[in-house]
């Protein structure tokens, strides 16, 4: 079965789905995006994901291209001709348009590009152990709006490529200051060396994640305390747990950085907890068939 997209009020195969050459999601990077996940149907953390997507669109000023209302039944219409029901992810993505090539905004009513798409994943996974994987570090090279979810993802997008060649899954990123701010499409958690759950506050330096946000609000029903506070690299060196959440990590246990074990180099009680909690989360208390 071909996949089908949505482009600008129509639904196409995604082979014939296309933007124009002066997008300017395509010439700028001026557009803003969202992933969401997708188990037995539900989208999981919906409502933070869309709220997300309106302050991404308010800050860079690119208009909301059709209603929230609308914006649902669109991902939900992608969803179905896609047939994502056990495990999948939605892909959305606004720019500020198609118009001639200049950086300041085109001339009001430019209509925003609308791109929805889908596509099915692995089960969610059943076996943390199994999950666990290795991060790299890297210098952060990114602007410091962080916090805004723009397509601009050069500097992640080689990280990652970094991290691959290096066998590994992610790159922390850190400051110039010595600190870890987020890896390149993840945020990053650790238990430190005093046994307290930490990952660095709120602030532009990050994207204000939505699996980041949702975990935090199970922390309390597991009696785990979290710190906001940010962490050196040294500390996450020194961690005796370190692991990643987003969308489509869930939580991620993090065992080797830089080669080198975290603690014992096997999956910790604190992030085996969490990801049995988050599991709960978004597989609705069912259990995994996966
Ligand atoms: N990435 N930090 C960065 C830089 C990210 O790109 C992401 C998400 C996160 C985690 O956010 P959330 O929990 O809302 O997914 C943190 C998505 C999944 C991506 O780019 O594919």
């Amino acid at each position: 079965m071909s996949r089908i997209a949505y482009v600008n009020g129509r639904y196409l195969p995604l082979a014939a789905a296309q933007v124009r050459v002066e997008d300017r999601g395509f010439l700028f990077g001026d557009g803003i995006y969202e992933v969401v996940y997708v188990a037995r149907g539900r989208f999981i953390d919906a409502e933070k994901h869309l709220a997300r997507l309106e302050r991404s669109l308010r800050e860079t000023r690119i208009a909301m291209p059709v209603g929230r209302r609308a914006l649902e039944g669109v991902l939900r219409e992608v969803q179905a001709r896609n047939r994502i029901t056990e495990s999948g992810l939605i892909y959305i993505q606004v720019t500020r348009g198609a118009a001639r090539r200049e950086h300041v905004f085109p001339k009001a009513g430019t209509r925003p590009t609308l791109v929805v798409t889908a596509r099915a994943l692995p089960p969610f996974p059943k076996n943390v152990d199994a999950w666990a994987t290795g991060i790299i570090t890297g210098p952060d090279q990114r602007w410091d709006r962080c916090d805004i979810k723009t397509v601009n993802l050069l500097p992640n997008v080689l990280a990652k490529q970094a991290a691959k060649e290096a066998g590994a899954f992610e790159t922390a990123f850190i400051d110039a200051e010595g600190m870890v701010t987020e890896c390149a499409s993840s945020n990053i958690w650790i238990v430190d060396a005093a046994g307290q759950l930490r990952t660095r506050p709120l602030s532009h330096d990050i994207l204000p994640g939505c699996t980041r946000a949702a975990l935090a609000e199970l922390l309390a029903g597991e009696g785990v305390t979290l710190e906001e506070r940010a962490f050196s690299q040294d500390e996450l060196r020194a961690a005796r747990e370190v692991f990643i959440t987003s969308a489509t990590s869930f939580v991620r246990p993090i065992t080797r950085v830089d080669g080198a074990a975290v603690a014992d180099g096997a999956v910790g009680p604190v992030t085996r907890r969490l990801f049995a909690a988050f599991t709960r989360h978004v597989l609705g208390g069912l259990p995994n068939a996966a």
